[in-house]
C-alpha cells in the first residue's frame, strides 16, 4: 500500500451512551464484514473514552481501528481524574485525535500542551492524528496559514524526524466545525499542499509521505469532493459519524482519483 493510505475517521466526541456506542459498533461490525469496508483505506472510529473497550471488543477482527479522543500527561500516578495513553491502550486503542479545537478551545490546550500530548502518544505506542485550525476571525483576517504553522511548529520541534512517520494531520477550519460550512475543495487543497511543503523543509523526506485529513462538515454528500484532492488523504468526521448508516455509506464512497493514482 501506498504510505499514505486513504484514512477516514469517525469523530463521536462526547456523544453515545456505552450502550449505544455497542449497537453502532455492532452494526458497523456487520456491514465491515459484509461489505468488506476498509479496503483500500483506512477506518477509525474515536467513540468517548468509557465506550472504547467495548467498541474495540465489537470491531476485533474487523481491521476497523479504534481511537480516543485525547490523553493525559504520564503512564500511571497519583493524578485523579487522569487518564494515560498506556491505560487507553490497554482499553484497546491504537490511534488519539490530539489537539481538536474543542479541546484547545474548552480545555485551554495550549499549541506546545498538543506537543507534549503527541510525544506521549508515540511513547504509549498510539498513532496520533493532530488537529490543526484557524479560527473564522483569523481566517478572515487571511491569517490561517500563520495560525497553522504556529501550531504545528511545537508538534514538529518535539517530534523530529525520528517521531514524526505516521503521525497524521487533520485540517479542521474551527469555522466549519459543526458549521454546515466548508472552504472550497481548492482552497483546502492549496492550505494542506502548502502544509506539506512546509513539512517536507521542516523535516525533509517527511513532507510527500504525511497523511493530512480535512474536517469540519464532512458528510456523505460532500466527501468524495475531497477524496478527489491531491493533497487530502482522508476526513475527519463529527455529526455526520454518528449515525452508523450515514458513515457506513462513507466507509463505501468511491476513492476517485485517489483510486487511479494508487
Ligand atoms: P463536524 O465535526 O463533522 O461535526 O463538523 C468535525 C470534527 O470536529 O472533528
Amino acid at each position: 500500500m501506498s504510505p499514505r493510505t486513504p484514512l477516514l475517521v469517525a469523530n463521536w466526541k462526547m456523544y453515545k451512551t456505552v450502550a449505544e456506542s455497542r449497537v453502532w459498533a455492532e452494526r458497523f461490525r456487520e456491514a465491515a464484514l459484509r461489505e468488506g469496508l476498509g479496503q483500500g483505506r483506512e477506518l477509525v472510529v474515536a467513540p468517548t473514552a468509557p465506550s472504547l473497550w467495548v467498541v474495540a471488543t465489537a470491531l476485533d477482527g474487523t481491521g476497523v481501528g479504534v481511537a480516543a479522543q485525547n490523553l493525559d500527561l504520564g503512564v500511571e500516578g497519583a493524578l485523579t481524574g487522569a487518564v494515560s495513553g498506556y491505560l487507553l491502550r490497554q482499553a484497546g486503542a491504537e490511534w488519539v485525535v490530539l489537539g481538536h479545537s474543542e479541546r484547545r478551545q474548552h480545555f485551554g490546550e495550549s499549541d506546545q500542551l498538543v506537543a507534549e500530548k503527541v510525544l506521549a502518544a508515540v511513547e504509549a505506542g498510539l498513532e496520533p492524528i493532530v488537529c490543526i485550525g484557524e479560527t473564522e476571525e483569523e481566517h478572515r483576517a487571511g491569517k490561517t496559514q500563520e495560525r497553522l504553522l504556529q501550531q504545528l511548529s511545537p508538534v514538529v520541534a518535539a517530534a523530529g524526524p525520528e517521531r514524526w512517520p505516521g503521525l497524521v494531520i487533520a485540517y479542521e477550519p474551527v469555522w466549519a466545525i459543526g458549521s454546515g460550512r466548508t472552504p472550497t475543495p481548492e482552497v483546502i487543497d492549496e492550505i494542506a499542499g502548502s502544509l506539506r511543503s512546509w513539512l517536507g523543509q521542516q523535516l525533509p523526506g517527511v513532507g510527500a509521505a504525511t497523511r493530512i485529513l480535512y474536517g469540519g462538515s464532512v458528510n456523505e454528500q460532500n466527501l468524495a469532493s475531497f477524496w478527489s484532492l491531491e493533497h487530502i488523504d482522508g476526513a475527519l468526521v463529527g455529526g455526520a459519524s454518528l449515525d452508523v448508516e450515514r458513515f457506513v455509506t462513507m466507509a463505501k464512497t468511491p476513492l476517485g482519483a485517489k483510486e487511479e493514482r494508487r
